[in-house]
């Protein structure tokens, strides 16, 4: 396998073509930014980090039976995954009120949503990622009918693998963002899971673990990104 011209470049992570039109590899950078990309920074060692974040929760979905892009790690900060055509939405599941539901919505951040909820947004960074509903997906062609019901019942199936899996390593899995792409007609997770796509709380002390240290200068932000790793059964040496 050959790694060719960069394809993307995103916030975080790029993407590369390879000598294999089916594959592409995902290099995670140590850039990191929030609010639509006015906050950055570079955090050294997030890349890493993630990169093998990512691997280890993306073999734990496969063995669920979650279609994924996912390939194989190649190496400290690239992974091989399927080339998709992406759906231009982000699916986002909460099961703890926090961040623009709290603002939205004038509520205490914490409030266990009973049952957890379930919002799409419309992947724009200039439009600052509004969100929008099923009518609005389907008059705009922005995913067919079929897709939006597979969207969801993905994204609630991860839900009731890693809400378990962060439980039994002491932390609640408060929310997170997916997004999913087309390959072959298959619909299948095309995102990364890394505790930049998702909020982590210490179950008891209900710390802050994931991006929300970057967003609100709590600092240490990649070391808690190793913990969450670590809490979960992953090593990273
Ligand atoms: P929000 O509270 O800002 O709407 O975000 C909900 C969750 O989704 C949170 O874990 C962050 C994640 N997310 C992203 O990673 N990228 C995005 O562009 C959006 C809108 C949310
Ligand atoms: N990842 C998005 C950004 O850069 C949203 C966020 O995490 O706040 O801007």
């Amino acid at each position: 396998m050959e790694k060719r011209e960069e394809l993307y470049r995103g916030k975080a992570k790029s993407v590369f073509a390879t000598d294999d039109p089916e594959h592409l590899v995902m290099l995670f950078r140590d850039d990191t930014s929030a609010f639509d990309g006015k906050k950055r920074e570079q955090l050294e060692r997030k890349g890493s980090v993630n990169n093998k974040f990512n691997a280890f929760v993306m073999e734990k979905l496969a063995v669920a039976g979650i279609p994924t892009h996912f390939v194989r790690l190649l190496d400290d900060r690239e992974t091989l995954v399927k080339r998709l055509t992406m759906l231009p939405l982000e699916c986002v599941v909460r099961n703890l009120a926090a961040g623009s539901l709290c603002r939205r919505y004038g509520i205490d951040e914490g409030r266990v949503l009973s049952p957890p909820t379930f919002e799409f947004f419309l992947k724009s960074d200039a439009l600052g990622d509004p969100m929008v509903n099923e009518y609005h997906i389907h008059s705009l062609g922005w995913a067919e009918a079929w897709q939006v019901a597979r969207m969801k019942e993905l994204t609630f199936r991860i839900n009731d693998i890693l809400t378990p899996l962060f439980l039994a390593g002491g932390m609640v899995l408060v929310d997170y963002k997916l997004e999913f792409g087309l390959m072959n007609g298959a619909l299948m997770l095309g995102d990364e899971v890394t505790p930049d796509g998702c909020r982590v709380w210490d179950r008891d002390t209900l710390e802050k673990l994931d991006k929300d240290r970057f967003r609100q200068d709590l600092g240490r932000v990649v070391e808690s990104y190793e913990l969450i790793g670590q809490r979960l059964g992953l090593r990273f040496d």
